[in-house]
């Protein structure tokens, strides 16, 4: 009973394992040691346990994590970055893997498989064998943290729960007309002016550079890579708010609460703009470990064409020179002459419409490649039903659990397939998102379809979509792990298409972890009423 569905599941009926307070971790090989310390740690909040951890072999009833070539998924023994295996028997439970996040992510498999409510019984799993590793290297989520802002503590959250999905990289959308929400110490008022405020005049709030850093390895420890986007030449009216000589004829706009798009530009050409996307790239930069550094580009209705191509020619090239691999979303395709390697972010619908298809291709045709977020599927901002009093509708029609499960990244633009796809990602965006309950409640489930797509096997080629998933099967499975989410206190919206577990679960109210109304109570009615 595992979300993302593991590629190869062996049940057994032999004697299950039985986890006990004298359980040990047992770690070999180098990075071992990091892995069994968060699994010791997830345990803890988990069930009340606290295995110790010994670099001595397993004894009857331990858990063992062992790193090393040869140990990952693969029956011809070839390592796989992110596969492991997860043997459960009477005697110990084992996790093998060539690498650290391999380990990890077996280890997320083995949180999924333990009972959630673990008060006093035994806890105990049955004999299986997983095989398992992701269909793509990258598998993220989104959010705007510049429409409303979420505190690094809210942030650490949501990268707890994203965790058990086996996501590995959260894209934090920094920086809108809303809202500035990173320090650049070379343009103060960036955060001081435009960190002010956010949506429908929410509270501001920025990270400054060393909580960013505390954010970024925060994720890295859990195998999660940052992706920072700082939105440009478009979406930029918190800076131009902030700084008058970033505008024609030296005048600052006033800060912006609502929710049209399309409004603002930077100046291309011009000399003080030139330095501030310099200063702000190179400082951004220097924040994140990462690969990546994303740039927007979305949106760009007031700038001309010949414009937005000059513009984003130019920033790409210096994140390009600041040693990040450029992402932009789909339309910086436009521009032409963007650096090599440069990966293009699909937001455009399951079935293409103008240049978007184009576009898309036109990333893998100069060595780059593509993330696919088509926003009728994977935008989590979407409602679910129509009336949802959150939620966005431009989409023309609600996205349901079932939509984003039965999509498939590689039928979705002619010519894209597996080998030029680096992966999905769910994108929030937070216009009318304002609290972490309700990131949570727009996230869950419908992400963890998301990651499903994103790391179980493709479909064979020949098949439908429709016939390849099956969603019986999923909601079952998201049943069992909404167990999870009720003893972590994480919130999900109760959809129809799945017989969620009672509400106030033993593990809920052991661990005092309370589901906050949400704020449409009658909402939920309704749908139970179905
Ligand atoms: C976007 O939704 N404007 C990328």
């Amino acid at each position: 009973m595992v979300v993302p569905r593991p590629v190869r599941t062996e049940n057994s009926a032999a004697s299950p394992f039985v986890l006990t307070d004298a359980a040990r971790i047992s770690v070999a090989g180098i990075g071992a040691d990091g892995v069994a310390r968060l699994l010791s740690a997830e345990l803890a909040s988990d069930c009340g346990r606290e295995p110790a951890i010994v670099a001595e072999p397993p004894a009857y009833g331990d858990i063992a994590i062992v790193i090393a070539p040869g140990e990952g998924p693969h029956e011809d023994g070839s390592d796989s970055a992110e596969g492991y295996t997860l043997e459960v028997s009477a005697e110990a439970v084992r996790i093998g893997a060539a690498t650290t996040a391999g380990a990890f992510w077996g280890v997320q498999t083995l949180r999924q498989l333990l009972p959630a409510a673990c008060d006093g019984e035994p806890l105990s799993i049955d004999a299986v064998r997983i095989h398992d590793n992701p269909r793509y290297a990258y598998r993220g989520a989104m959010l705007d943290v510049a429409r409303h802002f979420f505190t690094p503590a809210e942030v650490k959250r949501f990268i707890d729960a994203i965790v058990l999905l086996k996501l590995n990289h959260l894209h934090l959308h920094l920086t809108d007309d809303q809202g500035w929400r990173i320090q650049i110490e070379s343009w103060p008022e960036l955060t001081r002016i435009g960190g002010s405020t956010g949506s429908d005049g929410s509270r501001g709030g920025f990270y400054t550079q060393a909580q960013f850093r505390d954010l970024v390895s925060y994720a890295a420890e859990r195998h999660i890579t940052v992706v920072p986007e700082i939105d440009m030449p478009g979406h930029t009216n918190a800076a131009l708010a902030s700084y008058p000589e970033l505008n024609p004829g030296g005048v600052a706009p006033a800060l912006y609460t609502g929710s049209e798009v399309g409004f603002s530009t930077l100046r291309t050409g011009d000399p003080v703009t030139q330095r501030f996307v310099r200063d702000v790239i190179r400082e951004v930069a220097a924040l994140t470990p990462g690969p990546y550094l994303h740039l927007g580009g979305d949106e760009c209705l007031s700038t001309t064409d010949a414009d937005f191509a000059a513009f984003v020619q130019d920033a790409f090239r210096v994140v390009a020179e600041n040693g990040k691999t450029p992402v932009g979303w789909h339309e910086v395709g436009k521009a032409g002459g963007l650096p090599a390697g440069t990966i293009g972010q699909y937001w455009d619908f399951t079935a293409p419409r103008g240049r978007a298809a184009e576009l898309a291709l036109s990333f893998v045709r100069d060595g780059g490649s593509v993330i696919m977020s088509p926003s009728d599927v994977a935008y989590l901002d979407i409602v679910y039903a129509e009336g949802d009093p959150i939620g966005q509708d431009w989409t023309g029609s609600p996205t349901t659990l079932r939509d984003s499960f039965f999509w498939d990244p590689a039928r979705i633009v002619p010519g894209l397939g597996d080998a030029h796809i680096l992966g999905v990602e769910a994108p929030l965006w937070t216009e009318t998102v304002a609290t972490i309950e309700e990131v949570e409640q727009m996230v869950f489930p419908r992400l963890a379809a998301v990651a499903e797509v994103g790391w179980s096997t493709a479909p064979a080629d020949t098949e439908p979509v429709v016939a390849a998933r099956d969603l019986a099967d999923f909601s079952d499975r998201l049943a069992s792990l909404a167990e999870h989410w009720d003893a972590a206190g994480t919130n999900y919206r109760r959809v129809p298409e799945v017989a969620w577990p009672a509400r106030w679960s033993s593990g809920a109210a052991r661990s005092g972890a309370a589901t906050p109304a949400p704020r449409e109570p009658a909402t939920e009615v309704t749908e139970a009423a179905r």
